[in-house]
């Protein structure tokens, strides 16, 4: 540390100035007070990363002093000093918070040695809270988390066309963040003071989404009541971000390519021309060069709406941002609830981490919601309130049907280490091999979607062994297709 900053609080002057010096001299920065009501004070108005304070004070004492730095400056640390004999209250100190205690008398060595192990510790909690904002800063942008490269990529390009007016084509499967990009380019874009105005060409009708476009006059068509503008119009000097582009109609796609070319249009039913400063981004799940090779979408457009493309990778292909964005996600759900939640367990961690998410980070942002109301009350998310359901392998159940986490979630090791939790103690040997046994056996069967072929396999049993076993355990299932068949 290049300066700690230190508060000597005592009531004895000589003892305060013995210690001023010496720490003085090994570099610290010294600030005191002759009693603890005073320190108190002290505390309140600066911030210091050591505190020693003597316990036995007239006024507030030492123990008032540790719990008020505490609630105040909980990453200051607290060294108190107590006269011989009276080691009980330096342990209440202790459990209040304060880093460690020196008993009177001592040597200014031994002191510094305290006072050098704790300044250590504030060094490293200083360093870990730079990496962590650093990191913060680093791996997100706008709201748009990811330190994949790829997704490093995405952050740097956006940073680069936001500035500009330039057209912008987001890809990507569904939930991996196009309309994220689309705030964040709007948010760093000179466009910022004015609207960002979305549309989703998917969720209207032709007629309704050229209305809903470019406005329309009064008595234009059956209900236009009266003059409305579009969101041409009221994105006009901002952004207008159409999503789901590759839905719009042939008609549509027109209308759109005259905008883009000559920046004007009509109302539907207008005659006026309406000039129109609109910066456009657009998003897609379709692979849009396909559409215009199967002549659904217009080349011209297409060519016109792909000046810039953002290129949303799948979280699958990104599987280093799992993690990252699992307490992102988190934290931003936290922030909402009252709960005692910290964070995942190793093996919620893991369990992310093999997880496919076809849905992607809504997938996993639903996901962690849903976890987040399960595990309430306990410090950590385990694996089951990521399944949503109580009974998984992880919790000495089985795999549910139709759960990815179970399904994909679970590596044959973790099996196997899941399964003996439901085995009691006190059994004999031979009891808890069988108990073992069954689980296991069920275990895979329900793994491998009741094929006795691929069970057996990767049992290292015949089929017919193990139809026996099964017989013996009672393993029957609903999904098995025939009591009597061995076979897949
Ligand atoms: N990189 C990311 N960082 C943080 N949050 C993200 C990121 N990507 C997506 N999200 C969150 O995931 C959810 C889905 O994102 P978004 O709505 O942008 O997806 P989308 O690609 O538009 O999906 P769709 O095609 O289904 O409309 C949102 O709640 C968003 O906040
Ligand atoms: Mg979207």
């Amino acid at each position: 540390m290049s300066q700690p900053s230190v508060l000597i609080i005592d009531d004895e002057p000589l003892m305060r100035l013995s210690m001023m010096d010496a720490l003085k001299a090994v570099g610290c920065e010294v600030q005191d007070a002759s009693n603890g009501t005073e320190g108190i004070e002290r505390l309140r108005a600066n911030r210091y990363d050591l505190v020693i304070t003597d316990l036995r004070m007239p006024g507030s004492d030492g123990l008032q002093v540790v719990q008020s730095c505490k609630e105040g400056a909980p990453d200051t640390e607290v060294i108190v000093i107590t006269a011989h004999g009276s080691v009980e209250t330096a342990v209440q100190a202790m459990k209040l918070g304060a880093y460690d205690y020196i008993t009177k008398p001592f040597s200014m060595d031994e002191l510094l040695l305290t006072v050098d192990r704790a300044t250590k510790i504030v060094d490293l909690r200083k360093e870990n809270t730079a990496l962590r904002q650093e990191l913060e800063g680093k791996f997100s942008f706008e709201g748009l988390v990811g330190k994949h490269e790829r997704m490093r990529q995405v952050i740097e390009k956006i940073k680069l066309v936001s500035s500009t007016d330039a057209t912008i084509l987001i890809t990507g499967e569904s939930g991996t963040g196009k309309e994220v990009v689309a705030n964040a380019i709007h948010r760093n874009s000179p466009r910022r003071e004015y609207a960002l105005i979305k549309v989703s060409c998917a969720a209207l009708p032709e007629t309704l989404l050229e209305a809903e476009l470019f406005g329309h006059e009064k008595g234009s068509f059956t209900g236009a009541v009266k003059q409305r503008r579009g969101r041409f119009e009221l994105a006009h000097k901002g952004t207008l971000f159409l999503d789901e582009i590759g839905e719009i109609s042939p008609m549509v796609q027109v209308k759109l390519l005259r905008v883009l070319q000559e920046r004007q249009f009509e109302r539907v039913g207008g005659t006026e021309t309406i000039e129109s400063d609109v910066r456009l981004v657009c998003a897609t799940q379709k692979d849009l060069k396909k559409e215009v090779e199967e002549g659904r979408f217009r080349e011209d457009l297409y060519y016109r709406l792909h000046v810039v493309q953002v290129r949303l990778p799948s979280l699958r292909e990104r599987k280093e941002d799992i993690l990252v964005l699992a307490e992102h996600l988190l934290k931003k759900c936290l922030s909402r609830t009252n709960c005692e939640i910290q964070g995942f367990t190793a093996q919620s961690n893991e369990v992310l981490l093999r997880y496919s998410f076809p849905g992607n980070v809504r997938e996993l942002e639903n996901t962690i919601e849903r976890a987040v109301a399960l595990a309430q009350n306990r410090k950590d998310i385990e694996v089951w309130d990521l399944c949503g359901h109580q009974s998984c392998p992880f919790s000495g159940g089985t795999v549910q049907e139709g759960c990815g986490f179970c399904q994909e979630g679970l590596s044959d090791g973790q099996v196997k280490a899941a399964l003996p939790l439901r085995i009691s103690t006190g059994e004999t040997l031979a009891k808890a091999r069988e108990e073992f046994e069954r689980e296991y056996i069920l275990g895979v069967l329900n793994r491998t979607d009741w094929s006795r072929t691929i069970a057996s396999k990767a049992l290292g049993l015949s089929r017919k062994a193990l139809w026996e076993k099964c017989k013996r355990y009672g393993i029957t299932s609903a999904d098995e297709p025939d009591e009597s068949d061995t076979s897949a």
